[in-house]
């Protein structure tokens, strides 16, 4: 079996000097669907040349854009590809941190836990006059998890350890719609910027 597409040995990441670099938006070719849990897949595979970035803090989920860069220097050439069009995120999260339920706006998504291990729940609207549907699921280490747009979910680290993941999204995030759930109404509560809290 093929190993994930990460190129090796190479060096660590520097740690970030300043903010990311975005391709221009004319020269972004369209991404493969297929391209962005193969991407999640491949950052997981090459944790060690990025966790030392990684932070935790008490008060908030710690987040971290990854510059286009640093992703395309851990990654396969075979993968830049999909990259270009993909916008790369590292998180961490204390026991009992968590998100509320959230979708991703425009963009499809996939995340790799990469330490430690999360609590998905997600949540779809029923039809007129049927339940809503709602399930959870443990992904622990290795797991991989991707989504099309309109997908809402709630991730919690639920553990007594902190966990590390790392996210793809395609196109970029622009905003989140946050959201309540009771039984077969999925009502919106908010709007955040990408990258400010979620
Ligand atoms: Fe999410």
């Amino acid at each position: 079996m093929p190993s994930p597409a990460v190129l090796s040995p190479a060096p660590a990441l520097a740690a970030p000097t300043g903010t990311a670099t975005r391709p221009r938006p004319s020269l972004v070719p369209p991404i493969r669907r297929a391209g962005v849990p193969a991407l999640a897949a491949a950052l997981a595979a090459a944790a060690d040349r990025w966790l030392h970035l990684v932070e935790y803090r008490p008060d908030s989920r710690w987040t971290h854009l990854l510059p286009s860069a640093d992703a395309a220097a851990v990654l396969d050439p075979s993968l830049h590809r999909e990259l270009a069009a993909a916008e790369v995120w590292l998180l961490s999260w204390l026991p009992g941190q968590g998100t509320p339920l959230h979708d991703h706006g425009r963009s499809a998504g996939a995340f790799a836990v990469v330490r430690g291990s999360l609590t998905e729940r997600v949540v779809a609207p029923g039809r007129p006059g049927r339940p809503g549907r709602e399930s959870t699921a443990e992904l622990t280490g290795g797991s991989v998890r991707s989504f099309g747009a309109h997908y809402v979910h709630q991730v919690t680290n639920s553990a007594p350890v902190p966990a590390i993941s790392v996210h793809v999204y395609a196109p970029r995030l622009t905003e989140m719609n946050t959201y309540s759930f009771a039984g077969d109404r999925l009502d919106r509560t908010g709007t955040e910027q990408a990258g400010v809290d979620w």
